[in-house]
């Protein structure tokens, strides 16, 4: 895939407090095309899978626990410069720390239930996109 895109995925925490709606609103606002979007739950593996390179970190198997604790919304979004771009339109990951007006500041718990995943390179991205979803369902 040649286009520019990112992989977001709406977190268990955020999707059960109702807040798909307008999530997805505020990354169209902020000039994000979807791309690929479905709904669904992380298995035990699935969930290991895609945080792999966190394995060792402390944190880790609270991370597993919580991504697996209910849905989550999977999206490819596509817009110039995405995965930078994203980042800023979702703000830090301890919503403490994140800017007025980002999706974490506005949605986010705390550092772990922090309401989006969003992709930290276009290498990853395209991985990311591919662990959700297959070439026909990017459109
Ligand atoms: P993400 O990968 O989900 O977009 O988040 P990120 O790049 O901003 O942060 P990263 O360092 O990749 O961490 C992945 C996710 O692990 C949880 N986390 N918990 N308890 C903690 O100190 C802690 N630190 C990170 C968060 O859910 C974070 O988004
Ligand atoms: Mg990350």
């Amino acid at each position: 895939m040649s286009r520019n895109i990112t992989l977001t995925m709406i977190k268990p925490d955020a999707v059960s407090k109702g807040y798909t709606g307008k999530i997805i609103d505020h990354f169209i606002t902020n000039g994000f095309k979807i791309i690929a979007m479905k709904k669904l739950k992380l298995s035990d593996t699935k969930a290991r899978s895609f945080y792999a390179v966190h394995k060792e970190r402390p944190f880790f198997e609270d991370l597993i626990k919580f991504m697996t604790e209910g849905p989550v919304v999977a999206a490819v979004l596509e817009k110039e410069n995405a995965v930078e771009s994203f980042r800023e339109t979702i703000g830090a990951t301890n919503p403490a720390d994140a800017a007025e007006g980002t999706v974490r500041k506005l949605y986010a718990e705390n550092i772990e239930r922090n309401a989006v995943h969003g992709s930290d390179s276009d290498e990853n991205a395209n991985i990311e996109a591919h662990f959700f979803f297959s070439d026909i369902e990017f459109c």
